[in-house]
């Protein structure tokens, strides 16, 4: 009896630790993978973010002009430019939960 009562919580906590292991939080997925260019402060005014010309995300008009499902894809795919890989795409990296918190974070720089 308590044998079975262990293993109904293991079968119930299991998969709740597991959820939890692979999906990060957008604020560790954002230093761990985008700080680097776009800043952790979202300005792009990182050394290799200046060299690309990145925008600002704390600015209210670069906010406006971007769509969501836009900024989705780019970071599934990445961006190419004339056959150069500017920035990468996350899609084997990160979970489509993941990417969309992350649309979400890069919506908070806004100032
Ligand atoms: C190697 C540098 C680099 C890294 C790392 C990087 N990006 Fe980018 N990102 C770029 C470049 C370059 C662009 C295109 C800017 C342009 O064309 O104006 C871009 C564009 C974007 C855009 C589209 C909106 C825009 O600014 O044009 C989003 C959204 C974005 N990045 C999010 C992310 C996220 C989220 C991560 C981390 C998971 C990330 N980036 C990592 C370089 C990078």
């Amino acid at each position: 009896m308590k044998t079975t009562a262990k293993i109904a919580l293991t079968s119930l906590l299991l998969p709740l630790a597991a959820g939890l292991a692979f999906a990060a939080p957008a604020t560790e997925n954002w230093d761990n993978h985008c700080t680097k260019c776009h800043g952790a402060d979202g300005k792009g005014l990182t050394k290799v973010g200046k060299k690309l010309n990145l925008k600002d995300y704390t600015d209210a008009k670069v906010q406006a002009d971007l769509k969501d499902e836009e900024m989705c894809k780019v970071i599934n795919a990445g961006v190419m430019d004339k056959g150069k890989e500017k920035m990468k795409g996350y899609k084997d990296e990160l979970s489509a939960d993941e990417i969309k918190d992350l649309v979400a974070y890069i919506r908070k720089f806004k100032a």
